[in-house]
């Protein structure tokens, strides 16, 4: 959960020389940002270091990160004449710096670390490409699920058609699994999330799945969905900070869980994070079938003191 990142003075350093997008783009940055956190910390896994935006960047939507801020669109999706220049071969071609990144990081990582590759949940995707920028309720696209649910579902399985081959690609690159955040799931009512994500998710399981790639599915606020993932093919859950561990481990008895402490916690004075890890350590049993990861992204303001005490925390 941005595991390499601004927390990390490392990071902060490399990106005063280079823009985000460039790092992403370069197989030697994107490596040795991805290695920062597995040097400093020695974490059990890697993930590869992109975006879920390189997507929508990539069908020409033209992304950029405004500084400090969060990404802006210059060619939102506000009409059905937009999906016609939507070329997911073409598409494919100016994303092969995702497998390249993968690949890298798995020489520079060996074999002996899980590798996992990424990409936004195709309704994560829309929210982004109709809204044109980030949101807490990404209105307009919601109100063009409602509005326009044609144009929607022809959007959802456009999206879902290339993250399926952008998720294969990381597989084929050396990737053991991949996540899939759907990021803004949680807006969706449990109809609305049958009918529109559901399907698109499926179709990509399956092609991840045929090319024996494992999916973990990451849907934030997602809780009132839990119960609609149990039909979906996915190999782990990765639970918010909110979803009771027990309560996910009794939907899904055999699969993977991850997740799922506060990210916040790791503002808080020590006692307190080792108290939460133990409280979470408790609920989680057995630790089998189990992953310990935050519930959400690490914010930027987490001091590096306060990962160190976390694993401490967990490794003993
Ligand atoms: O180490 C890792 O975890 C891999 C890297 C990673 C990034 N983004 C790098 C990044 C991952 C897994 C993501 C996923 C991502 N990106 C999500 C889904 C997960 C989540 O957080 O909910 C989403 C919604 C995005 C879209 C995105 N990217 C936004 C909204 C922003 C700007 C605001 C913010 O949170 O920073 C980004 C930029 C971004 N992606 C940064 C990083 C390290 C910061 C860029 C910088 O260096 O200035």
């Amino acid at each position: 959960m941005r595991q390499a990142g601004r927390y990390m003075p490392a990071y902060r350093a490399l990106r005063q020389k280079h823009g985000f997008w460039d790092v992403c783009k370069n197989p030697e940055l994107s490596t040795e940002v991805a290695m920062q956190p597995i040097r400093r910390f020695d974490f059990d896994a890697s993930i590869v270091f992109s975006d879920i935006l390189v997507v929508p960047d990539a069908l020409g939507l033209g992304v950029t990160f405004a500084k400090g801020e969060g990404p802006v669109f210059s060619h939102p999706l506000r009409e059905a004449s937009t999906l016609d220049t939507w070329n997911a071969e073409a598409a494919m071609e100016k994303l092969v710096f995702v497998p390249n990144a993968v690949h890298a990081l798995r020489e520079a990582i060996g074999t002996e670390r899980a590798l996992l590759g990424f990409a936004g949940a195709p309704w994560t995707l829309f929210c982004y490409c109709v809204e044109g920028q980030g949101s807490d309720d990404f209105r307009r696209a919601r109100v063009m699920l409602h509005a326009q649910p044609e144009l929607a579902t022809r959007a959802l399985s456009m999206l879902a058609d290339i993250t399926a081959r952008l998720l294969v690609a990381q597989v084929h690159a050396g990737a053991d699994a991949v996540q899939i955040f759907d990021t803004w799931g949680g807006l969706l009512s449990p109809f609305e999330y049958e009918r529109f994500a559901i399907p698109a998710l499926k179709s990509i399981c399956d092609k991840v799945q045929a090319a024996h790639g494992k999916v973990i599915l990451f849907v934030r606020a997602g809780h009132h969905l839990l119960p609609h993932l149990e039909t979906l093919p996915v190999d782990g859950v990765s639970l918010d900070w909110r979803t009771p561990w027990k309560s996910a481990r009794s939907l899904f008895p055999t699969r993977a869980l991850q997740g799922n402490l506060d990210p916040l916690m790791l503002l808080a004075p020590d006692a307190e994070i080792r108290a939460a890890t133990k409280r979470l350590l408790g609920e989680m049993g057995d630790f089998k079938r189990s992953i310990f990861n935050l519930g959400h992204g690490i914010v930027p303001e987490t001091p590096e003191h306060a990962v160190d005490v976390l694993l401490k925390a967990i490794r003993s």
